[in-house]
């Protein structure tokens, strides 16, 4: 199959037609473009070739809604008959070193839009970012919240010191160091800089692959990340206090509170904190914002991608540091 349409220049496959692969459109509650089926077919250079799931109703309902395009229960007999340039990974985490190595054997693919975590380990995780390098395959990691213009701004207005010195970074997440776990790890790398060290805090810790932790980051910024039972509610929460300010990072990343010293109004002399202020959607079409990122890369307009394989290795590395097994 070739692409004759020069107005969408990109042909794109999905591997995995669930929630993130194609499923969050159904839902009423979704904040913008939020699945890679979606956002290849929102976007203008783009062209959804093919899409496969283990579980061929999901994949016809993925071509159906966002095609037409090919459909398949076997993802290598999709990309062999579609031949995207483009592969989304979106299968469950232990599969995705497998799919990558599938997208990767392809002649024709030129970039991978990998689902988090990368692998399961950090060696796997490494030989992968290895194997796209050495093929010329551009591999991007969807830690979302780097794709979205408000996490870029909230990261230098940190790095330009509008909330002081930071002091400290607290947080909480479940289910997992490696699944969302990472997702903290890679916020935590992309507002401060870097992490220095990390090592477990054993005492709370829900299951055993979601220990609470506690970081050093660039600049001396110590943080600690607090694990919690993920089935009893989701938290995924990031407080930054700075000697001028603070931020709360809430609802996984929709919003993003910012609070400003002020002269207490209760004791002469003293300085609080004012009320604050929300900034609302700040991971709407968070899915359209990776594709367009990714784009810029395979038409030059970017260097690199704003959370490239070895992002995802670095977060993998941290979380090893944690929890050994990872
Ligand atoms: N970046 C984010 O914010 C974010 C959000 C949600 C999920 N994720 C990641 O996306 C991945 C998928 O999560 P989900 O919530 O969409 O899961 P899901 O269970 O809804 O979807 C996974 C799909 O993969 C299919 N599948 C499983 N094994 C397969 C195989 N061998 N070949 C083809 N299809 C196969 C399943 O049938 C299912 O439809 C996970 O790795 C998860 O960590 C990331």
């Amino acid at each position: 199959m070739t692409n004759n349409d020069t107005a969408r220049p990109f042909r794109a496959a999905v591997i995995g037609c669930g929630w993130i692969g194609a499923g969050t459109a159904r839902d009423p509650a979704t904040v913008g473009v939020q699945s890679h089926a979606e956002a290849y077919a929102s976007h203008p250079h783009v062209t959804l070739a093919g899409v496969a799931d283990a579980d061929l109703a999901r994949a016809t309902n993925a071509a159906a809604q966002f095609g037409p395009c090919e459909a398949s229960d076997n993802p290598a007999a999709m990309l062999e008959t579609s031949r995207p340039e483009i592969v989304s990974i979106c299968t469950p985490d232990e599969s995705h070193a497998a799919m990558l190595r599938l997208a990767l054997a392809q002649p024709a693919t030129r970039a991978v839009l990998m689902e988090k975590p990368l692998a399961m380990n950090v060696a796997e995780a490494r030989d992968l970012v290895d194997e796209a390098r050495q093929r010329g395959v551009l591999l991007v990691v969807n830690y979302s919240r780097r794709f979205c213009p408000a996490f870029r701004r909230l990261r230098n207005e940190l790095q330009s010191g509008v909330f002081g010195r930071v002091q400290q970074i607290h947080g909480y997440y479940g289910k997992g160091i490696i699944h969302n776990g990472t997702h903290w790890i890679d916020l935590l790398r992309h507002l401060t800089g870097g992490i220095e060290q990390a090592s477990a805090l054993t005492a709370v810790k829900p299951d055993p692959w979601t220990p609470s932790a506690q970081f050093l980051c660039a600049g001396g910024v110590p943080a600690t990340l607090q694990a919690l039972d993920h089935t009893a509610f989701t938290l995924f929460e990031m407080d930054i206090v700075g000697t001028a300010g603070r931020v709360r990072v809430l609802d996984g990343g929709h919003r993003i509170q910012r609070y400003r010293t002020v002269k207490s109004p209760l004791y002469t002399g003293y300085v609080n904190l004012d009320g604050g202020q929300t900034e609302e959607g700040c991971l709407k079409d968070a899915m359209l914002h990776a594709v367009g990122d990714l784009i810029s890369c395979l038409t030059g307009e970017s260097a690199q991608p704003a959370c490239a394989g070895e992002d995802a290795v670095a977060c993998l590395e941290t979380a090893a540091a944690i929890l050994p097994a990872a």
